[in-house]
């Protein structure tokens, strides 16, 4: 969604900030703008649009060495030239921009507006800039206090002021904001990807801090004005991890980029000797982690999905009541906290704003959250008592694949640490240890496959509705695969278990509409076959997901079959194959595969 990012140093910042907005393009956006300082006041371009139209249409005298810039997903007002960030007073001296919402913007404008300011635009920023412009005080930090004080609501922002050329004030509420530290210049970003080209020294600002930032530093305080004393830390990203590298589409490396994905995430944490998974992040010792009574996971999206995968893993393995409620739901049903649940959030991003308030809310009726997040530093993380970092390397593409699949991993781990402190024995911690060692192989091996399942993509993506199925573990399996196919494909894509199509969807089967069904090799295999056979009798065409040890029969089926491993890590292994349908399908279908219509990579709104 929305984007920030910042200069200021000794070059002309106009350049680095549009790369910067580049880098963030692939969050979802539609509009740009940027804003510079030179001796002549403030200078701004914006317009509805990609950030390489912005670009092009930047007047020739552009220059300054300090100047922000933004990508704008409409919130407050359409996506307009007159709408997109910066923000300026009405003089001209201010510029703001701004991530999250400010929910008392209508009161404020109605004031503003009583007291005669003009507001040009409909959004909820636009106070801002009259805030800071308003302000009395004598210092920029100072103006910017002042407005803040006004400010109900969540923000990531970044203002500039012409009579302070030789600063950025910046202030974090539940947005994220990142300063990176240069030689003698500086930046600031809302993500990583803006900022990893130029430096990898960066500073996380937490909720409730503003930053002073000028050519030769920064200094952090509360918004009580009180100093505080950060340290810049240095990230294990580099600039390449953004690039598609060679890759017609990120999604298309990502996907690729799984066995070595899968091999990090499981780097150092088994532990054959006692059968079982090394978590020092999760803060938990073993006392904890055998009076818990309950585990709760909470996710969106296909992390959510992930999150069913989670508890199927974690009830298997440690014999622990458990299971996966969307994030956005949960806080609005005023959930009981109990103290002896396990809450575990699951992000890939650490930024989503449903999963982070599911967190908040959870934290502050005193309940104990762990988190599953990709992204070091990031706001859920943060807000976490502990968690497993999953070290996917960053995800770009819109659609999630290796990160999906190294939680999946997370959990395995989670379950089986969690496992080995209850009844699970030695024997079956080694076999869990032994499977997981072969999956980064056996992931690779299915994407050899990439030919034939772009063949079957190719002839799926022809079909206006499909359904996904399967079974117990399967089931997280189908959903995530019609998810992938929904969000990229844009075809309509349902799950179902597979028991649940007599109940009603069977009505829907005909020879247009054709089901992907999961059937592994276990103790279903024979039931999922008698559900297919009444498919195949309504001549819905069948691609089975599954083993090649699974005897179909006289069953009419297009077969995908994956490695096996042991049962409980199997659904892992199943997916894979679903995203290559994904990802083919779109292609056939021309879609834009990594950035797919109304849809963002971070989800920073509620
Ligand atoms: C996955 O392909 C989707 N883009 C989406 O469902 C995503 O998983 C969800 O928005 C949660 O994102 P997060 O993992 O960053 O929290």
């Amino acid at each position: 969604m929305c984007g920030i990012v910042g200069y200021i140093g000794g070059q002309t910042a106009a350049p680095i900030v549009l790369e910067g907005l580049g880098k963030l393009e692939y969050r979802g956006y539609d509009s740009a703008g940027v804003a510079v300082l030179a001796a002549g006041g403030l200078k701004v371009a914006k317009q509805a649009g990609r950030v390489r139209d912005l670009e092009a249409a930047l007047p020739k005298r552009f220059a300054g060495k300090l100047g922000i810039g933004h990508t704008r997903w409409a919130t407050h007002g359409a996506a307009t030239d007159v709408n997109a960030h910066p923000h300026l007073d009405a003089e001209g001296r201010v510029a703001v921009v701004h991530n999250g919402i400010i929910d008392n913007a209508g009161t404020l404008r109605e004031k503003l507006t009583a007291d005669g300011v003009e507001l040009v635009s409909e959004t909820d920023t636009e106070v801002l800039s009259h805030l800071v412009a308003r302000s009395e005080a004598e210092t920029l930090e100072g103006k910017v206090l002042a407005a803040l004080s006004q400010i109900e609501g969540t923000f990531g922002l970044a203002v500039l002021h012409a009579d302070f050329p030789d600063r950025i004030v910046v202030a974090r509420n539940g947005s994220p904001l990142i300063i990176g530290v240069g030689e003698h210049e500086m930046y600031v970003a809302s993500d990583l990807a803006a900022l990893v080209r130029y430096t990898r020294q960066v500073v996380h600002l937490d909720d409730g801090e503003l930053a002073t930032i000028t050519a030769n530093g920064f200094t952090t305080f509360t918004d009580t004005h009180e100093r505080t004393h950060k340290q810049a830390t240095t990230v294990d990203v580099v600039a390449e991890d953004y690039d598609a590298g060679g890759h017609e589409h990120f999604m298309r490396k990502e996907i690729l980029e799984q066995p070595q994905a899968a091999e990090r995430t499981l780097r150092g944490r088994l532990d054959e000797r006692f059968g079982t998974a090394h978590l020092g992040g999760l803060n938990l010792d073993p006392r904890d982690a055998r009076s818990i009574r309950r585990v709760k996971i909470l996710g969106c999206g296909s992390a959510y999905y992930v999150g069913q995968l989670g508890a199927s893993l974690i009830e298997d393995l440690s014999r622990l009541p458990a299971d996966a409620e969307p994030a956005s739901e949960f806080r609005y049903r005023n959930p009981v906290i109990e103290p002896d649940t396990l809450y575990v959030a699951v992000s890939q991003s650490g930024e989503t704003a449903d999963t982070l308030l599911a967190v908040q809310e959870i934290t502050r009726k005193g309940g104990r959250v762990v988190g599953l997040v990709n992204v070091v530093g990031s706001s859920i993380a943060r807000a976490c008592d502990g968690g497993i970092y999953l070290h996917a390397g960053p995800e770009v593409a819109v659609a999630s694949t290796k990160a999906l699949t190294t939680m999946s991993l997370g959990f395995a781990l989670l379950a089986l640490h969690l496992g080995r402190v209850r009844d699970l024995s030695i024997a079956d911690g080694r076999r869990i240890i032994e499977g997981l060692r072969r999956l980064p192989d056996q992931i690779a091996e299915i994407l050899e496959q990439d030919e034939a399942l772009a063949e079957i993509a190719h002839r799926l993506a022809a079909s206006e509705s499909l359904f996904f199925v399967g079974r117990v573990r399967g089931f997280p399996v189908a959903r995530e695969g019609a998810q992938k196919f929904k969000e990229i494909s844009y075809r309509h894509a349902e799950a179902y278990p597979t028991s649940e199509l007599k109940h009603g969807p069977l009505a829907l089967i005909s020879a247009e509409v054709p089901t992907v069904a999961i059937v592994p090799h276990d103790e279903l295999t024979d039931r999922n076959i008698g559900a297919l056979h009444e498919i195949s009798a309504r001549k819905g065409p069948l691609v089975v997901v599954g083993h090649a040890d699974v005897d179909l029969g006289e069953l009419s089926a297009t077969r995908i079959d994956v490695p096996r491993n042991v049962p409980e890590l199997d659904p892992i292994l199943l997916t894979i194959p679903l995203q290559l349908l994904a990802y083919h399908a779109a292609l056939t279908l021309g879609h834009d595969v990594d950035k797919p219509r109304n849809l963002a990579k971070s989800v920073t709104v509620e």
